[in-house]
């Protein structure tokens, strides 16, 4: 495989998220299996913007209970109950959280205590239920915005829809 891990964080970041789809659409082209899937994006998003965790929460009781999938970064909590922190909160409201300062957020569920702001965005499956929340944890406070946003849902519609 002539892939590799690329590092981003020299460029303007929409450049970034969108060499970045480009990357994991060549990677996983023809891929139907999400953990696969979901390893392979949790690496090369880690990579290329070298965020302290960068992973998956999979829905096992729709509703109920988040735990955790692929991901890089230090040991993650195994379980998260819907409602509960930004993930659950995330999973719980179906909409993306851009928290700038976790402890400035009612309820976040310290994993690592270096977390300083996080972005958590939903991952639907083919019928456009709730599989998962993709999280991404900085060190540095603010560190997402609606940049991110937007580069990180669109990857996730992609995932969703189009592999
Ligand atoms: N901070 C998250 C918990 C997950 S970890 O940080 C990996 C939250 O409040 O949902």
């Amino acid at each position: 495989m002539a892939e590799q891990t690329l590092d981003l964080r020299d460029l303007p970041k929409a450049q970034a998220y969108t060499q970045l789809k480009a990357q994991v659409r060549a990677v996983l082209d023809g891929v139907d299996d999400d953990v696969c899937a979901m390893a392979t994006m949790s690496c090369l998003l880690h990579h290329a913007f070298g965020h302290l965790w960068t992973g998956f929460y999979r829905v096992v009781v729709p509703g109920q209970l988040l735990r955790v999938g692929p991901y890089q970064g230090t040991l993650g909590c195994l379980e998260i109950r819907f409602g509960k922190g930004v993930c659950g909160t995330a999973a719980s409201t179906d909409t993306t959280q851009v928290v700038q300062d976790v402890h400035a957020f009612p309820g976040h569920i310290t994993c690592d205590a270096r977390s300083a702001s996080e972005i958590v965005v939903p991952v639907h499956g083919k019928n456009h239920e709730l599989i998962a929340v993709l999280d991404i944890d900085s060190e540095h406070e603010g560190a997402f915005d609606e940049v991110d946003r937007e580069g990180l849902e669109s990857l996730m519609r992609w995932f969703s829809g189009e592999r």
